[in-house]
């Protein structure tokens, strides 16, 4: 009944605030791209045992690389696994861990899927297979072009022994956000931006970036490291006062679906403390129409009257509060 009030409250402010709209480009920042790999890593390299802080297993880079193993540094903090999500299933469904991490944490360029609903979960996956949801970068996006592939071959059993197991796991925060005027140089590594050594500084603008502190460790897929999310000076008391109030009526309240300090409520998914790249990709993918699942149909309105610098603010609160 809650959230029948809810949603009915949200619904009438927005036919309110619809007329505001304006278009939006998808920024490429948000997607930072690897330039293509060289082509042999020398053999000594790739088997070579590889190291992470604060865990006794070992994997070889050619471990890593496998997108049938999810690489398991740290077993003790998620329960057993189901197959699909260790191994996945030749030759197209590439093991949910691999991208995900075993606990369901997710990286800055995919998603955490630790403690969503199942239901959830399933209707999203549903969503990629029949082309409803799409990543929010107009081109060719690998992580998110395999996502769909994974999707489209995936059975119902495999979806369901995925989603059950991932809604059990808990979400911890991964990111620390950061107001800053300026920020390092960066390049990218594995999809994220990385400090360049020495590189000094550039003004951030209008953006957000989130970088691996440690590219190492990123490349190595330690899912137990912290991402460094910067954003302009004033996002997260901005973020507060659209999350919690709607900002005077430039949007509908996202507590009013989203719950409490944006912890999640019935199959509204939890937006505390996940990734903020994330979570700006899907407000300009639900903006774009990219993403237009049928239960997403709420989150076209709320968007709509939300600048970019708005977007990156109410991403960068819910990023900086804990899951
Ligand atoms: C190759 C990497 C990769 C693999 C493997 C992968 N995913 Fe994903 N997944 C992604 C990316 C990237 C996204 C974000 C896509 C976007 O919105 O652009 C995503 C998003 C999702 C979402 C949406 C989360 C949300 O909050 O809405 C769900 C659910 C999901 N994946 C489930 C799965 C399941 C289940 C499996 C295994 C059967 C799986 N994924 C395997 C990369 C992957
Ligand atoms: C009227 C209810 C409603 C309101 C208000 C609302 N949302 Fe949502 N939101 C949803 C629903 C429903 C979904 C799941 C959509 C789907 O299934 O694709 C969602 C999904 C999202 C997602 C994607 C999460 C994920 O795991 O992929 C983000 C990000 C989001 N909302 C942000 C916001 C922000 C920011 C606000 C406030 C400005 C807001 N929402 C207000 C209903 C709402």
């Amino acid at each position: 009944m809650r959230i029948l009030v809810a949603m009915i409250t949200a619904c009438a402010a927005l036919a309110a605030s619809a007329s505001n709209a304006t278009a939006v480009t998808v920024p490429a920042w948000l997607f930072p791209m690897n330039a293509p790999p060289p082509a042999v890593t020398p053999l000594f390299d790739r088997v070579k045992p590889l190291h992470v802080p604060r865990s006794r297993v070992t994997f070889t880079e050619a471990q890593l690389n496998d997108l049938f193993s999810a690489p398991d540094w740290f077993p003790q903090t998620h329960s057993a696994m189901p197959d699909v999500v260790a191994r996945g299933r030749a030759p197209d469904v590439y093991a949910c861990g691999f991208c995900h991490t075993p606990g369901g944490q997710g990286r800055p360029e995919n998603a955490s899927l630790a403690g969503l609903p199942a239901a959830y979960i399933i209707q999203q996956v549903a969503d990629f297979k029949s082309g409803a949801r799409r990543g929010a970068w107009p081109a060719s996006y690998r992580p998110s072009d395999r996502m769909i592939q994974v999707a489209a071959h995936a059975t119902s059993e495999e979806v369901a022994a995925a989603a059950a197991y991932f809604s059990q796991q808990h979400l911890q925060s991964h990111v620390r956000v950061l107001e800053r005027a300026r920020v390092p140089r960066a390049r990218v590594v594995g999809s994220v931006y990385a400090a360049i050594p020495g590189g000094g500084e550039e003004p951030l603008g209008e953006r957000l970036l989130e970088f691996a502190p440690d590219p190492v460790r990123h490349e190595h897929r330690d899912d137990s490291m912290r991402y460094v999310a910067y954003v302009p000076p004033g996002s997260i008391g901005r973020g507060k006062a659209i999350a919690r109030s709607g900002a005077g009526g430039l949007t509908v309240a996202c507590v009013a679906c989203h719950g409490q300090d944006l912890q999640g409520m019935a199959l509204f998914p939890r937006l505390a403390g996940r990734s903020p790249t994330y979570l700006l990709r899907q407000l300009f993918a639900f903006r774009t129409g990219a993403r237009a699942g049928p239960a997403g149909q709420p989150m076209r309105a709320v968007v709509e009257s939300l600048s970019i610098g708005d977007m990156i603010a109410v991403a960068a609160y819910a990023a900086s509060l804990e899951p």
